[in-house]
């Protein structure tokens, strides 16, 4: 392009957009407005984004080869004073984005005016953020790995340990421990899968819709998403320009994996009670009380409980900043970041301790085991085993219900009960029911697909070492 050097018009207002203008900025919008605070955490996408539209603009013909190195190598001395603590980001400036043209102008001169060109912020933020929050999911997905090794690593450890298994926070049936653990293992699989999901369509690249409707320069989008590793480009310009999706579904993503450590978390707190007793968290992960000596309390898992509601108001407020918004570009959109960045961090703060939180929990076995014996555990094994005789499913929930209230009469177990009781309910009982009372024998006594019966648990505890185990280590 043959378009010669012009001085810069001398606008009252010194913004990079000043020129129609004819006074300043009021200093107080300046400071309303301004994004860079936080946005600053971009610079890294920015360069490298601004790098290969440059790269681009120079393949194309709008950039001289000489034009083009002087832009490159402006924009990574500017990266390398940011990475040093060096570059002073200016609020008037309002964005990363602004501030690192400026600086680049500023070093090269004239030449750095170009680099916009074909471009626009609204696409330029949206290429940036989205590089950036690809990266987010690469990292939180390697966390979750990392917590899935942790919770998939204690069954070996505890073979055999049994536990109440509960439903509505009432004794229900008796599980083992392991399967418990591997529990955990498949809701963080889901909240990895939905996170690669995401990250389909978070990674396509919006850089070339421009402002809102394309440009008439002739740009190669194509060549620009290969160089920044994105799959493919976002078809329609106006969209894309207006388009959050791709980091409210991580958000959402995020959200789940927050709700699932809350549970999680909620879970370890009532069992490391005096109530419970079934749990002792590693005392690196409890704090005391200032006035009570004999506290320690469970301070972390409280906090990952507590945090959810910052990852979960982050997913709200980024619903309801952008679902009134008409096509395409608003500013409101500059609100998006922030909660994005607390999401990532709040989570991946859990995450981090939670690994070696779940690795250096001990199980109170011994508190545990005593207390199997009671809540009759193995009053719903010990039904399908009438089932199995013959005896219809209604008739022998009936059957156990009346055995299970006189057992609770007496303060007693089932296999307690004598020979009579069983009798007196069902003719065909014999002696032979107590070899298949007892939590062990029940958990013995499992059989379904994906139930807690020992040799299928082991099974599947085999099959999820080995995926792990064969994972990508992280880079
Ligand atoms: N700082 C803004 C943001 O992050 C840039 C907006 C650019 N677009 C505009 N039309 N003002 O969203």
């Amino acid at each position: 392009m043959g378009a010669g050097s012009s001085a810069p018009p001398a606008a009252a207002n010194k913004k990079p957009w000043g020129g129609v203008f004819d006074t300043a900025t009021d200093a107080r919008v300046e400071a309303f407005g301004q994004s860079v605070s936080y946005d600053c955490r971009l610079f890294r996408q920015d360069i490298r984004g601004s790098i290969a539209h440059a790269e681009m603009l120079a393949a194309v013909g709008v950039l001289t080869d000489a034009e083009r190195r002087q832009i490159v190598e402006g924009l990574e001395q500017i990266g390398q004073e940011i990475e040093t603590g060096r570059f002073e980001f200016k609020q008037e400036l309002e964005d990363v984005h602004m501030n690192i043209e400026r600086a680049l102008v500023e070093r090269i001169g004239d030449v750095g005016r170009k680099l916009h060109t074909g471009r626009s912020r609204n696409d330029q933020v949206s290429t940036d953020f989205r590089l950036w929050v690809r990266d987010a999911i690469d990292q939180i997905d390697r966390l979750l790995r990392d917590l899935q090794r942790a919770f998939v690593g204690r069954c070996e450890a505890d073979a055999g340990v049994i536990l109440p298994g509960y439903t509505h926070l009432q004794r229900a049936q008796p599980v083992l421990a392991a399967h418990y653990w591997l529990a955990y293992a498949e809701k963080l699989q889901r909240d990895r899968d939905r996170l690669g999901d995401c990250r389909r369509r978070v990674n396509l690249s919006p850089l070339g819709t421009a402002a809102l409707a394309g440009t008439t320069i002739p740009i190669d989008r194509e060549r620009v998403a290969k160089d920044l590793g994105f799959d493919g480009v976002v078809a329609n310009s106006l969209d894309s320009s207006s388009d959050r999706d791709f980091a409210i579904e991580f958000v959402a993503a995020l959200s789940l994996v927050a709700v699932h450590l809350s549970g999680w978390a909620e879970e370890w707190i009532l069992w490391s009670t005096t109530e419970f007793g079934f749990l002792t968290p590693p005392q690196q992960f409890c704090t005391g009380s200032s006035i009570m000596p004999q506290k320690i309390n469970p301070d972390v898992l409280e906090l990952t409980r507590g945090k959810a509601a910052r990852v979960i108001g982050s997913l709200q407020s980024l619903l309801v900043l952008t679902k009134g918004l008409p096509m395409a570009y608003n500013r409101d959109l500059q609100e998006d970041k922030e909660r994005v960045f607390d999401a990532t961090d709040t989570v991946r703060a859990c995450l981090e301790l939670a690994a070696p939180l779940v690795a250096g929990a001990e199980l109170r076995r011994e508190a545990i085991r005593e207390r199997l014996d009671h809540g009759y555990l193995d009053a719903t094994t010990f039904m399908e085993h009438l089932i199995k005789l013959g005896i219809p499913q209604r008739t022998a929930h009936g059957l156990v219900g009346k055995l299970v209230a006189a057992a609770m009469k007496e303060r007693v177990r089932l296999a307690d009960l004598p020979i009579e009781a069983y009798r007196s309910v069902h003719p065909d009982l014999d002696e032979s029911v107590y070899d298949v009372l007892g939590v062990d024998r029940a958990i013995e006594a499992f059989r379904s697909y994906g139930s807690t019966n020992p040799e299928l648990v082991e099974q599947q505890a085999a099959a999820w070492r080995e995926r792990l185990a064969n994972e990508e280590p992280n880079p």
